[in-house]
This record gives structure tokens, C-alpha cells and sequence, in this order.
């Protein structure tokens, strides 16, 4: 018998990636490739990219580089998938000419046959045409990839019909598309099975999910599907944050009270250069509407500083609307230019923000950004919070892991099974996580959870 193939994905970007790149897996096991947890003896190796920012390219090439001694050591395929893929194709087959094969994100299930047509006809092939809108099938995930794990993302739309001046996205993924509901609930129903508890919807907008109901009741459905406790989602884009989902955070507890909701700049001039579609008012009146449907909820941010233009009025007024608004938690990022976008081709005209007067506008919205998570986790040490064990502590093999329904890391001792929701008392908090005991387990999976370990190496948020 032929000794069976072994694959390696190293996944940058986002949630749509981190999906994408379990459904490639689903694909490779169908040709009898088993996933292995390092690239060193990996006889294919994947890249599933992200070009959201520079840097998440230049991260791509640095691994590009790395893999390049698996190929000349163990004749490994390479191939390059994701977004860089889709806008960058005759790039990268330019400069990395030992790369087999480029595939966007429209290619995924074409997987197979292009892996056996390099195998069989030794050449390189390129895979990045758009699947029309209404011909577009979602990739149904296999429960069998969730085994292990207690929560999983759910893709629910893809692409985005937005126009953010600073985006790549709409370039890299299309038009948008919605999953028809009765698949996503679907989905969910089967990932249960495997004892999946918490399910995040994923899309670049969910807000505007068309799938044949609102987001809202897709949310409330989701909330009812037998054996789901905890539901959750993202991205949302702040102009059509419907008064319908506010709702449903006030009448479903399963949704789990945390929103995550990009307000980028707190400046109107900057805000309608980035074309956004809201101004800073009209941020706040949802914020606060919000806020009032479920007191105490989590909000969390994306920030970009330094946008061509940027002054640095437009910035304190970032800057103040962040101490007012005090998030409890922030992605800030410098602006990057990017290919094709109407900010990357205006920014010399609407004026370069110097690279040093960005970084260190970041530096001062981190240091508040740190302050206002302190905030928010110092006085929860005494208290008790509900944690879903999502297995070992990262840090610490003998400690367990998992969230809070705030979406709060902790770090605890204890030794309930993967999938448990136990109460946890909180004895330590840092910006960033809680740490703390365990006490009394509130309930167990309806399936036991094997402890196995990953397999593909995952960074979010290239
Ligand atoms: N669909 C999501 C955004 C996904 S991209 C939304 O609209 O909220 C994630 C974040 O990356 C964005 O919110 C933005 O803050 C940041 N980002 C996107 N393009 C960028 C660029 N060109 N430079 C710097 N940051 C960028
Ligand atoms: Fe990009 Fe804007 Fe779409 Fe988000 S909503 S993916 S920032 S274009
Ligand atoms: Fe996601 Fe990055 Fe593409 S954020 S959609 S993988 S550009």
C-alpha cells in the first residue's frame, strides 16, 4: 500500500480564512492527504493568505521562504491560496517560481484537481476565477474536522458590497453572497454532534446576511437549535445595524454579550474619506441603543490611525471618542496602502501620514486601549464568571482554558472535560486575560471530547 500523503496549511487573515482553510482539509482527505502538524514532512504545503495590510503579505513571503526547504529537501508541493492569491496571482508565480500552485478563495473545491493534475502533468497551475453570485455554492463543512474542538465558526456570507476606501476585500473576495438559512442551521445542527456548544456566524458584514431570513432571526434560530448555548458573530459594519438585532440581544441570553462593532476613526472628515457610511453620532446613537438592550455587554473595536489625511485634531478626536466610549478591546492598526483601493490610489493627493507620527499615535490609543481593558478586568477578581472549556491553557498544559460569555480569556485550574461549562472564581486579571480555580461544573456536553491536537498552524488577523 502506497504510504498515505500529508498536508500542512499555514493560515493568516480572519475567520473566513480559518474556515476556508478546514474546508481544504475536508478536500485533501478526499484524495487520502492526512493533515500533519508540521511543515517538515508535509508532502503539500499550504499558504491560505491575507492581504488586509502589508505586513500580512511580507508574512507570507517570509513562510514562502521558509517552506522553500521542505521542497528541496522532501520534493513537497507548494501551493498559495486566500487573498494574496486572488490579487497578487502573477506576482507570486513571477517572484516565487517555486510555488506549484495559486488558487482564490472561489477555487477552494477545485482543490483536488489541481493537486493531481501537477502531480500527474508537472505543471503549475492557476485557479482564480470568481464563481458568479447566483451559481456560488457554500462548501458544507464536515463535522469530522470539529471533533476536538467545543466551538467553531460558521460561514454564513461571503465577500462584501461595501466600498471602505481603505479595503482590499472587495477586491480579494467579490461580491457578497448569503448562505441560505435552512444550510447554516443545518450546519449547526450537525456540528452539535460532535459537541459543539458556542457558534460564531461569519461573514465580512453580517449585517446585511440575505439568506432568505433577517440576521436577526438567523441568530435567534441558531439560539434554537438543540444543544447550542452559546451563539456569537462577526464582523458587523455600524451603518446598518438593524434595530432588529439590538433586539435580539435583549430577548435571546444564548447571545452571548459581546459586540464587535469597527468604528475606525472618530473623525466625520476621515470617516466619510474612508467611506464609511456613518458619522461618529450615528456610531454612538447604535452603541448606545445597544448598550441599553443589554446592560454591561462587551464592545469591541478596529481602529485604523494614520489615514491619508489624518491631522492631528482628526486624531484626538479618535482618541476622545475611545476614553468616552471605553471599549473592552481594540485591534488599532496603522493604515496601509493597498492595490486597487481608492485610498491607496489617492494618498498622495489627500496626504501621506508620516510613518513615525502613525506610530506613535498607536502607541498612545494602545496605551489608553490598555488602561480601559484593566478597567474592565481588575474588578473581576473575587467574582465568579462561567467559562466554556475550550481545552489546555496555552501557557500551561496542566491549566485549562476558555471564555467567558463576555468573551473574556481565562486561564484556570481544574479538569473539566473540553465542553464543560463550569464556574470559574476569578483570582488574577491582566489587560488581557483572567486567571483563576475552578468550582462547580453547570453542565457536560451532550458528547464526550477528545483532547487532540491541532493541526494546522492558525494566525488570526494577518
Ligand atoms: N469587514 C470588517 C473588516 C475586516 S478587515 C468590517 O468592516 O468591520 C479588519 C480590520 O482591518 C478593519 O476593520 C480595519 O480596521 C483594518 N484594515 C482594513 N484595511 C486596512 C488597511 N488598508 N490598513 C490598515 N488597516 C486596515
Ligand atoms: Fe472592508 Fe468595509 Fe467590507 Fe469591512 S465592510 S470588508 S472594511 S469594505
Ligand atoms: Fe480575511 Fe485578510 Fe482576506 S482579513 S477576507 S483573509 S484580506
Amino acid at each position: 500500500m502506497q504510504p498515505q500523503k500529508r498536508y500542512f496549511i499555514h493560515t493568516f487573515g480572519c475567520q473566513m480564512n480559518v474556515n476556508d482553510t478546514n474546508r481544504m482539509g475536508e478536500a485533501l482527505a478526499g484524495m487520502s492527504y492526512a493533515p500533519t502538524p508540521t511543515a517538515d514532512n508535509a508532502d503539500l504545503i499550504i499558504l491560505n493568505t491575507c492581504s488586509i495590510r502589508e505586513k500580512a503579505e511580507d508574512k507570507m513571503l517570509s513562510a514562502l521562504g521558509r517552506y522553500r526547504q521542505v521542497k528541496l529537501q522532501r520534493g513537497a508541493l507548494i501551493g498559495v491560496g486566500g487573498c494574496v492569491a486572488q490579487q497578487e496571482k502573477k506576482k507570486i508565480l513571477e517572484k516565487v517560481p517555486y510555488v506549484d500552485f495559486v488558487f482564490g478563495p472561489d477555487a477552494i473545491g477545485k482543490l483536488p484537481d489541481i493537486v493531481s493534475r501537477i502531480e500527474t502533468e508537472k505543471v503549475r497551475v492557476v485557479e482564480t476565477a470568481w464563481v458568479d453570485s447566483e451559481n456560488y455554492v457554500f462548501p458544507q463543512a464536515d463535522p469530522k474536522t470539529s471533533v476536538g474542538r467545543t466551538t467553531e465558526f460558521v460561514t454564513v456570507m461571503k465577500g462584501c458590497d461595501n466600498v471602505c476606501s481603505f479595503c482590499v476585500v472587495p477586491h480579494t473576495r467579490g461580491r457578497e453572497v448569503s448562505r441560505p438559512f435552512t444550510d447554516v442551521l443545518q450546519e449547526v445542527a450537525r456540528l452539535t454532534t460532535v459537541g459543539v456548544r458556542e457558534v460564531t456566524l461569519v461573514g465580512q458584514n453580517v449585517n446585511s446576511y440575505r439568506g432568505g431570513i433577517s440576521f436577526a432571526q438567523l441568530l435567534l434560530r441558531t439560539a434554537q437549535v438543540p444543544n447550542v448555548e452559546r451563539v456569537r458573530f462577526t464582523t458587523s459594519h455600524p451603518h446598518d445595524l438593524s434595530d432588529e438585532l439590538i433586539e435580539a440581544f435583549r430577548v435571546e441570553p444564548k447571545i452571548m454579550p459581546h459586540f464587535h462593532l469597527p468604528v475606525q476613526s472618530g473623525s466625520n472628515e476621515v470617516l466619510v474619506k474612508m467611506k464609511r457610511d456613518y458619522t461618529v453620532a450615528a456610531y454612538m446613537e447604535r452603541l448606545n441603543k445597544l448598550r441599553a438592550a443589554r446592560p454591561g455587554i462587551a464592545v469591541t473595536t478596529d481602529i485604523i490611525v494614520g489615514f491619508p489625511g489624518e491631522t492631528d485634531e482628526d486624531f484626538e478626536k479618535t482618541y476622545q471618542l475611545c476614553a468616552d466610549v471605553r471599549f473592552d478591546g481594540q485591534f488599532a492598526f496603522v493604515y496601509s496602502p493597498r492595490p486597487k483601493t481608492v485610498a491607496g490610489l489617492k494618498e498622495v493627493e489627500w496626504g501621506p501620514v508620516p510613518h513615525e507620527v502613525k506610530v506613535k499615535r498607536l502607541e498612545r490609543l494602545n496605551a489608553l486601549q490598555r488602561q480601559c481593558s484593566l478597567e474592565v478586568m481588575a474588578p473581576l477578581v473575587g467574582q465568579t464568571v462561567e467559562v466554556l472549556v475550550e481545552g489546555h491553557s496555552r501557557t500551561r498544559e496542566d491549566r485549562r482554558f476558555g471564555r467567558t460569555p463576555h468573551n473574556r480569556v481565562v486561564n484556570f485550574d481544574g479538569d473539566a472535560p473540553i465542553g464543560s461549562l463550569v464556574e470559574v472564581q476569578v483570582e488574577a486579571a491582566s489587560q488581557s486575560a483572567l486567571s483563576g480555580r475552578q468550582l462547580k461544573t453547570l453542565s457536560l456536553p451532550n458528547v464526550v471530547i477528545p483532547e487532540v491536537a491541532p493541526v494546522a498552524e492558525s494566525c488570526v488577523v494577518g
